[in-house]
C-alpha cells in the first residue's frame, strides 16, 4: 500500500493507496465506526458499481452499514440535496465525533465534505473516490462546496477529511469517458512543475487509460503527492502556490458555460482544452516555446481529449467566452489571475493579462479550428 501524508498540522491526514483497497475496507476502516456502524453516502451508479464490496467488506469486519443513496450527477451539488442529505444524517444520529464515509466521485466527496463541515458545527469525513478526477484532485485538499444559482461550487468551506482512501479497481466500472476527463487531472500536474512526469504521460497514457494496474497507481501516487505538498503548502489558496492547480481551468471555466455545463463537455474535458489553450496563448505571447505548447496539444489529442474550441464543441467567439471569465470566482479587484506557462512544467500565475487580447486569441483559435 502506498502512503501519502497531508501535512496540515491538527488537520494532518493520510491518503491510502492499493489496488484491492475496498475488500479490505473493513479491516481499514473499521476503526472509524462508533457504536459498530459506518454511514456510507453515495450516489445511485456508485451504489450498484462499488457499494456492495465496499458493504461485504464492512460486514465482514463485523460493522453494519447505514448506505444513503443520492442521485448521480452535477445536480445534486445543490442546496435541496444538502438539505435532504444533512437531514437523513441527523436522522441516523450522527454525532461529532463520527465518520461519514463519501463513496464517489468529486460531486458525492464536495457535498459530503460541506454537509461534515456544517453537522453540528463539524464530524468528521472519509473520502473514498471513485473517478479518477476524484482520486487524482478532488478527494484530497478540503475544498469542499455546493453550486449556486449564479455559479458552480460558490458555496462551500476549506474542511479537511480525516483519510483518503484510495483504489484505483474501482475504476473498472467507470466509464472510459469519464476516465478520460479525470486523466486530464494527471496531466496538469506533470504541466504544472514537473516535465519528467509529463514524459511518462506520454508514455504510459495508454497503458493508464486500458486499465494498467500500476499505470494507474502510479499516476494516482504521483498526483496526489504533488497536491499534497501544494496543499500543506497553501491550503486556503492564500499565497498563489494552490492557484497552480487551477491550470485550464480559467479557458476551461468558460468553454464549460458556452456548452452548460452539461455531458457536452464534462469538467477534465474542459481542463483538457483549457490546458492546451493556456500553453498556445503563452506561446502567442512568447513566453513558452511554439514547440511546447504544440506537443500539449498533440498528447490531449492523441488521448482522445478535446484540445481546441471546435474539440469542446465551443460556439461562442472571443468576447463572450471572456464574458464568462468575468464571473469566474477568482475575479479580484476587476482582474482575472491567470495560469500561464514558459514552458512544460513551468507554470506561474499571471496577473497581467488582458481580456481584450485573450478575446483576440480565442477568435484567431476559432478561426483556426473553424470552431
Ligand atoms: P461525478 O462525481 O459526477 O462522477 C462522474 C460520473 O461517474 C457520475 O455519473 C458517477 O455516478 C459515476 N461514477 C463515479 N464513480 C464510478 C464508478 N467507479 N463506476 C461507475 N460509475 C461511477 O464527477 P467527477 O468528475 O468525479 O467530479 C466532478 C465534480 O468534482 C465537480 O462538481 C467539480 O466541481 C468537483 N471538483 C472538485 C474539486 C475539489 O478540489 N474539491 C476538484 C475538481 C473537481
Ligand atoms: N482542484 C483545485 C484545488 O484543489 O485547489
Amino acid at each position: 500500500m502506498a502512503l501519502v501524508r497531508v501535512a496540515l498540522d491538527a488537520r494532518s491526514y493520510d491518503i491510502l493507496i492499493e489496488q484491492g483497497a475496498l475488500d479490505r475496507a473493513g479491516e481499514i476502516l473499521r476503526g472509524y465506526a462508533r457504536k459498530g456502524r459506518l454511514v456510507v453516502v453515495t450516489d445511485a451508479h456508485v451504489a450498484r458499481a462499488q457499494l456492495p464490496r465496499l458493504e461485504a467488506s464492512l460486514r465482514a469486519a463485523n460493522v453494519a452499514v447505514e448506505p444513503i443513496i443520492l442521485p448521480p450527477g452535477e445536480q445534486t451539488k445543490s442546496w435541496r440535496h444538502l438539505e435532504e442529505l444533512l437531514d437523513a444524517l441527523l436522522a441516523l444520529e450522527i454525532e461529532r465525533g463520527d465518520h461519514i464515509i463519501a463513496l464517489g466521485g468529486g460531486v458525492i466527496g464536495d457535498l459530503v465534505g460541506f454537509a461534515a463541515s456544517i453537522l453540528k458545527r463539524g464530524c468528521h469525513f472519509i473520502q473514498v473516490p471513485t473517478t479518477l478526477l476524484a482520486q487524482v484532485d478532488s478527494s484530497v485538499g478540503g475544498k469542499t462546496a455546493i453550486n449556486a444559482k449564479a455559479g458552480k461550487n460558490l458555496i462551500g468551506a476549506f474542511y479537511q477529511p480525516a483519510l483518503v482512501l484510495i483504489d484505483p479497481s474501482t475504476l473498472d466500472s467507470l466509464p472510459p469517458r469519464e476516465t478520460r476527463a479525470g486523466y486530464a487531472e494527471v496531466v496538469k500536474y506533470g504541466l504544472i512543475d514537473d516535465p519528467a512526469f509529463f514524459d511518462w504521460c506520454e508514455a504510459n497514457a495508454g497503458a493508464l487509460l486500458a486499465g494498467d494496474p500500476d499505470a494507474r497507481t502510479k499516476a494516482i501516487e504521483k498526483s496526489v503527492q504533488a497536491k499534497a505538498a501544494i496543499v500543506a503548502d497553501d491550503e486556503r489558496e492564500t499565497s498563489g502556490r494552490r492557484a497552480l492547480l487551477n491550470l485550464g481551468h480559467t479557458f476551461g471555466h468558460a468553454l464549460e458555460a458556452d456548452t452548460g455545463f452539461s455531458d457536452t463537455l464534462l469538467h477534465g474535458e474542459g481542463v483538457a482544452a483549457g490546458m492546451a489553450l493556456a500553453f498556445r496563448y503563452s506561446a502567442r505571447l512568447g513566453l513558452c516555446s511554439a514547440e511546447d505548447a504544440a506537443r500539449v496539444t498533440a498528447h490531449l489529442k492523441a488521448v482522445g481529449l478535446p484540445h481546441d474550441l471546435a474539440t469542446a464543441h465551443v460556439k461562442a467567439d472571443g468576447p463572450a467566452l471572456v464574458g464568462h471569465m468575468l464571473h469566474d470566482k477568482k475575479m479580484a479587484a476587476g482582474t482575472l489571475p491567470f495560469l500561464l506557462a514558459r514552458g512544460i512544467g513551468q507554470t506561474f500565475l499571471s496577473k497581467d493579462v488582458v481580456l481584450d487580447d485573450v478575446a483576440a486569441f480565442l477568435d484567431e483559435e476559432r478561426a483556426q479550428t473553424g470552431a
